[in-house]
This record gives structure tokens, C-alpha cells and sequence, in this order.
């Protein structure tokens, strides 16, 4: 019988550029929606933008525009890096739409009505400037037990201490760097801490619906039977916020990881509104329905704990499994801006182009543990190339051309007695395709696709030892084996029916070309085990794709360590921004006057700033420092800076730095911009008064 099943992957910030990183999430997602569907599963697959919050708000603002201008443009871009690395969602909405509001603003009227809201006055930093709230994250200040300065305001990365922000000494807002004043507002909590709620998870959490060491995590949150660790949850955030107000209750909005999950509905609702799909078959209580959220491990806390707490007590039923996943490393290592291992989706799409070999190179990694993963780039050269090309590609480069060439694309009869004489291939190995193809089936089931990959790879190996002994490049310089030739190449063609078949989740587009290349109907699972008729007539082969060539790899790293060269480096993934800590860089090594002396640094005013085609990162900046001619540089700051606000605007330049030729023209100083962890790169101004070409010392 076929299931109805509903599956998610979690919902990418609208702050940031999707990379690789995100892939393995949505890969590995994508994979498995392809292969429910390919067994004739009813299988939908939604996602969404996470849109809100104060990160959000406060880019938009930067950039000069509305909120709703920055997440649509996010979107499409989000959009079409997935498609690029033909992620094929049913739906991809976004949690800024009637439908997430509507279910988000159900959802709390219900557990208001069951008691579950409580509201709570909390004492708080807010910005004067600013005139918000301060989120933890965006205030600042020395630590009171070790005295570091400029640690966050929940915790210190100096010495590890623990603390409010209240307790910071000297803090400052990192927004307006304006001293915070301690303001009382009334905040909305979520009871989680209520009996309820506790029984419910401990239950929910033995209903095996998470991995193991998922479930060891949720024990040690919940604590010991009796225990009640769980503390209830702030729910609201005052206005500023770019978020859905929370009803009844003016001036207050929906903290963004309240509404982020519900996303998954409302994404789901507008997939019904152009379907027949009916909303409450998958998501009332009682559903028959299989509900699935791929997530990384970092947002497990949410979706174990929250999530289904907020399900249970509205009415709607609660996730069957949760599928968490690692982190990913490049090289061994947390990827990074400065090694250029921070790639996004865009930068590997526009240097590799086949966006299919790190679908496979993840596929052959990911296990359906919450272990880290590692792509090693020469690895994953070496496995593109010798799995992929020199074991599969190859076996229908090597014979389609015979087909073609010598026997006008009809494919032999293969069924006869004296077919299997002829070329001596044990039948036996098209019927081992069917005993393991469940074993194959499996592993994609249980997400454990480098198990499913190494089984596939079994049968190339197989394959490719019968083309090898058969050699059909000698069969065909020799008079009178054509009959022999022609089976050959028929059987390994059917062989690479076969392999194309079990490989389809992990590289549909190749797919659909060896579809049409082989003449059939798009490929099935029970295809896996199915013949050609004999008379079957192919068309004619055609380049399926080529070996991975290293340089590319090698320019992709480049390019991605070369751009932030003409300014310091941005920003590093920055995640759950209103709730995180991220350490500050160590201080650089004491220098004397006289060395800093030799930095020429001089007032600039920006005459001319303008986008430069083809760069990602890169502004091509005209700056008068009272020469006689301007200075040309090229800064790292697209992400952060409109060109068109920047003109007029004074800054502060390197004068004396050695020209630099880029890509794009010559380089002729370098301008100065902060970042940290924080979203966001802010370039310098000097007080007003200051003129062009005044030095800075
Ligand atoms: N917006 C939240 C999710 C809300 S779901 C209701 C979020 N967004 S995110 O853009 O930061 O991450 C989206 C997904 O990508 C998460 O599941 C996250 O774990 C995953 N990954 C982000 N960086 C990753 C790696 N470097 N490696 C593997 N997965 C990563 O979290
Ligand atoms: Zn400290």
C-alpha cells in the first residue's frame, strides 16, 4: 500500500546566501523525497524562507529597504541556488505569508485557552537611540568575572562564565553603541515547564521517534523521571520586530522561532491550495499520515522540545520521526572565508557546473547519523572520478556507440538460450540485482546512503568486469562475432538501465538524460529489475559528462579566498544570530608607534560607487583624497553597502598600500570596514568636518 507522507527540511534564514554546508540538508532531504517517490510513495516536500527577526530588520535597514524587498529578493536567490542543485521542493513559500500567520496566531490562541501562556513583566536592556529592545546578542560589554572586554551579553568566550546581560559592566548596544538603559516590559511565555507538557515529551520521546543519540540529548533535557528541568519559553519580542504581531496583544510580536516551524504548515497550505491535497489528512490529530523534519543538529532543541510541545497542545499531530544530521567540515575543518572553504551554493554552481558530483560525494558520506561530515575536496575528485565517471558513465560510453553505429540503435534479444551462450554472462547477475536492490531500498530508507552507494557500486564493479573481459572494441575489429558484439553491448546497456535505475534519487537530471538517451519511460524503482523488449531502439549516445578537473576546484577555493582580499575579513555563518555567541578574534601581536606610523591613512569621500559585473563580493569605489586624479578600489562590501547610498558618503582609506591588479582592473588602496560575528560589515566615517585627503593618526 502506498504511504502518504509529508516531509521538511528546515527553513534557511533569509540573512544569508545558501552554501554548502546548507546542501547536506537539503541534498540529503531531496534524496530521499526522489526515492519515496520513485516507489510509488505519496510524498510532498516543503520548505520555506525563515524570514523573521531582528537580524533581518536590521539588514534591511542597512541596505535602505523594506524587510519584505530584502526576503523576496533572498527568496529567488534561495530559490535558485536549490534548483541549481536540482532540490525539487513541492512547495517553497515563505513563514512571511498568511497561511504561517494564520496557523501560528491558531496555534497560540490554543495554548492560551489550555492555560499554557503566562505573561511575565522582565527587566531589559533597551537601546535610547535605537528606541528597541536589546536582543542578548546585540549587546555588549566587559565580562564580570574575568573583566574581557567586548563579550556578549549572555556569556563569555574569555573565561566561559555564565551571566544576564544585566550583569555586563559598561555595556553597550551593538547596534547604536549607545549605552542600554534597563527598561520593564511584559513578555509572553509558553508554559513548557507545566506538567503537561513534560509528560508529554518524556512519552513522546520513548515513541521512537528520534536517533539514538537524539534521544540521549532529550533525557538529558528533561532530566530524571520526577525532574522538572524544562524552563518555559519567551515567546515575544516588543516592537521594532519584523515578525507577526501576537494577538490581543499590541506591540508585541512573535518571537522568529515560534513562527519559523509553523512555516512547514503554512509552506504545506499553499501546496493544498494548488493541490488536492486536504491540510488536515497530514496534520490534525489522529493524521495516518507520516510527518518527517530533516534538520541539522544545531536546531534540535527547537524541533524535539518546543515544536511538538506547541502540536501536542493545539490540536494537530505531532512529527512521526525527526531526522537530524551533522555538521560539515571541508578539509577536516569548520569551513572558512580565509582558507576559501566558505563556498556558497552560487560560487560552486558557477566554477564546478555539475552540481550532480557533490550530490553523489554527499550521498556516499551521509549515513543517517548526527555525525559530522567532511567533504575533502581531492576526495571528492578522486571519487567523482574513478565512482561515478570510471565505473558507471563509462560502461554506456564504451558500447552505446556499437549500438548506434552497427546495428542502427536496436538493442539484441536477450532472452534466448543461445544469447546467454554466446556471451557467457550469468543471468544470474540481472536476478542478483533483484534480491539486492531491497538491500539498496534499504539504505535509502533508512537515509544510510553511503550503505546504498557502496551497493550500487558492487554492481558496477560487476558490470564493468563483463565489459572488460568481453572487450566489444576488439569484437568489433574482428570478422564475423557481430552477433556476439551486439549482445554485449545490449546487456551492458541494460546493465546501465539497471545501475541508472538505483542511482536516480542521488542524480535525477543524469537520469532524465539517460532516459532519453535509452529510448524509456522515466525510470521507476521496480524498473531496477525490469528488461528491455527485445527490438528496443535507442537513440544515439550522447556525452552523459565528463571527469572532474582539480583546477576547477583549485579556482572555486581562489575565488572564494580572493574576493575578501581588498578588505578585511567579513562575517563568518552567522546563525540563530538572537540567541548565539560567537568569540571575538584574538588581538593582534603589539606593534610600536613607528610601525603604525607606516599605515598612510587618509579621510576619503566617496565619489563614485558602482556595481562591477561578474564579482560577487566587490564594489568598484572612486575615491577623492584631494590628488589630483581619484583612486580606484575594489572593495569586499556588495553584501552590506548600496553603491547608490555610498556616493557622497566619507570614509577612511589605506593611501599607501601597494596597487593591487585584480580580476576586475587595478586596486589602488583599500577602505576600512568592521566586522565581526555579528551580521553585518560596517565601513568607517570620520566625525563631520573632517575633508578629503586629511591624514589620520
Ligand atoms: N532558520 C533556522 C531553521 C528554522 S526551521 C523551522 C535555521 N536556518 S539556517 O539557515 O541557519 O540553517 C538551515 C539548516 O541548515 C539547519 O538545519 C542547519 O542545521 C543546516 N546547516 C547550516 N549550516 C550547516 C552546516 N555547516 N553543515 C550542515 N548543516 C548546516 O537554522
Ligand atoms: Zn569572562
Amino acid at each position: 500500500m502506498s504511504r502518504k507522507i509529508l516531509v521538511t527540511s528546515a527553513l534557511p534564514y533569509a540573512n544569508g546566501s545558501i552554501h554548502l554546508g546548507h546542501l547536506v540538508e537539503y541534498i540529503q532531504t531531496d534524496i530521499w523525497v526522489r526515492f519515496q517517490k520513485m516507489q510509488g510513495n505519496e510524498c510532498h516536500y516543503v520548505c520555506a524562507d525563515d524570514t523573521h527577526g531582528t537580524p533581518i530588520m536590521l539588514r534591511a535597514e542597512k541596505e535602505g529597504i523594506t524587510p519584505e524587498q530584502l526576503i523576496s529578493r533572498v527568496w529567488q536567490e534561495h530559490y535558485d541556488d536549490f534548483t541549481a542543485f536540482h532540490v525539487q521542493f513541492d512547495n517553497y513559500g515563505s513563514t512571511n505569508s498568511n497561511e504561517t500567520k494564520e496557523y501560528a496566531q491558531g496555534i497560540y490562541r490554543k495554548l492560551k485557552e489550555a492555560g499554557l501562556i503566562e505573561v511575565r513583566s522582565i527587566e531589559q536592556f533597551y537601546d535610547p537611540v535605537k528606541n528597541m529592545f536589546l536582543p542578548d546578542r546585540f549587546i555588549k560589554g566587559e565580562c564580570p568575572k574575568c573583566h574581557a572586554k567586548d563579550q556578549y551579553g549572555d556569556n563569555c568566550e574569555a573565561c566561559g562564565a555564565a551571566y544576564a546581560p544585566t550583569d555586563l559592566i559598561e555595556p553597550f548596544s551593538a547596534v547604536s553603541g549607545a549605552k542600554p538603559e534597563l527598561r520593564n516590559s511584559d513578555h509572553y511565555f509558553f508554559k513548557l515547564s507545566d506538567k503537561r507538557c513534560q509528560e508529554f515529551l518524556r512519552q513522546w520521546t520513548k515513541s521512537d521517534t528520534l536517533q539514538t543519540e537524539a534521544s540521549n540529548k532529550m533525557q538529558e533535557w528533561l532530566g530524571a523521571e520526577g525532574e522538572n528541568k524544562l524552563s518555559d519559553w519567551d515567546i515575544s519580542r516588543d516592537a521594532p520586530y519584523f515578525g507577526f504581531e501576537i494577538p490581543d496583544a499590541p506591540g508585541k510580536y512573535f518571537y522568529v522561532w515560534l513562527d519559523a516551524p509553523v512555516g512547514y504548515m503554512g509552506s504545506f497550505r499553499q501546496l493544498c491550495g494548488k493541490s488536492d491535497l486536504n491540510f488536515d489528512d497530514y496534520w490534525k490529530q489522529g493524521s495516518d499520515a507520516e510527518l518527517y523534519h530533516f534538520i541539522g543538529k544545531d536546531i534540535l532543541y527547537f524541533h524535539a522540545l518546543f515544536w511538538p510541545a506547541m502540536l501536542q497542545h493545539a490540536g494537530f499531530r505531532t512529527p512521526t520521526k525527526l531526522f537530524a544530521h551533522g555538521f560539515l567540515t571541508v578539509n577536516g575543518e569548520k569551513m572558512s572565508k580565509s582558507r576559501g572553504t566558505f563556498i556558497t551554493a552560487r560560487s560552486y554552481a558557477d566554477h564546478i557546473k555539475n552540481t550532480e558530483y557533490l550530490r553523489y560525494y554527499y550521498a556516499s558520506k551521509l549515513n543517517g547519523t548526527m555525525e559530522d561530515l567532511d567533504l575533502n575536496l581531492e576526495d571528492f575528485v578522486a571519487k567523482v572520478n574513478s565512482d561515478l565517471i570510471g565505473k558507471y558513465i563509462n560502461i554506456a560510453s564504451r558500447c552505446a556507440g556499437f549500438i548506434t553505429k552497427r546495428f542502427q540503435g536496436v538493442l539484441a534479444d536477450l532472452n534466448s538460450e543461445s544469447a546467454m551462450q554466446c556471451i557467457g554472462f550469468e543471468i544470474g547477475l540481472t536476478s542478483a540485482f533483484e534480491s539486492q536492490s531491497k538491500a539498496i531500498a534499504q539504505g535509502y530508507e533508512q537515509r544510510d546512503y553511503s550503505r546504498a552507494l557502496r551497493e550500487i557500486m558492487w554492481f558496477a564493479d560487476k558490470a564493468n568486469v563483463f565489459v572488460n573481459d568481453k572487450k566489444p572494441w576488439e569484437l568489433a575489429k574482428q570478422e564475423g562475432k557481430d552477433y556476439e558484439l551486439h549482445l554485449v553491448c545490449s546487456m551492458a546497456l541494460i546493465l546501465f538501465k539497471q545501475l541508472t535505475a538505483m542511482l536516480k534519487p542521488v542524480l535525477p537530471k543524469l537520469a532524465a538524460e539517460v532516459e532519453s538517451f535509452l529510448n524509456i519511460a522515466p525510470l521507476a524503482w521496480d524498473d531496477i529489475t525490469s528488461k528491455l523488449p527485445a527490438g528496443h531502439v535507442i537513440n544515439e549516445y550522447k556525452h552523459l559528462a565528463t571527469r572532474l578537473d582539480p583546477k576547477l576546484i583549485e579556482a572555486m577555493v581562489a575565488a572564494n579566498q580572493e574576493s575578501l582580499k581588498p578588505m578585511t575579513e567579513s562575517h563568518s555563518e552567522t546563525r540563530h544570530a538572537e540567541h548565539q555567541q560567537h568569540a571575538i578574534a584574538p588581538i593582534a601581536e603589539t606593534i610600536s608607534i613607528d610601525d603604525f606610523m607606516k599605515v598612510d591613512l587618509r579621510v576619503a569621500r566617496i565619489a563614485n560607487a558602482e556595481h562591477v559585473e561578474g564579482a560577487e563580493k566587490l564594489l568598484k569605489l572612486t575615491l577623492d583624497i584631494g590628488e589630483a586624479q581619484p583612486r580606484t578600489v575594489f572593495a569586499g562590501i556588495k553584501s552590506a553597502y548600496d553603491p547608490e547610498k555610498l556616493k557622497g558618503r566619507m570614509t577612511v582609506m589605506v593611501a599607501n598600500l601597494a596597487p593591487r591588479k585584480m580580476k576586475f582592473g587595478l586596486s589602488e588602496g583599500m577602505v576600512l570596514a568592521a566586522s565581526g560575528e555579528t551580521p553585518g560589515l560596517f565601513i568607517l566615517s570620520p566625525d563631520s568636518g573632517a575633508q578629503p585627503g586629511m591624514r589620520i593618526k
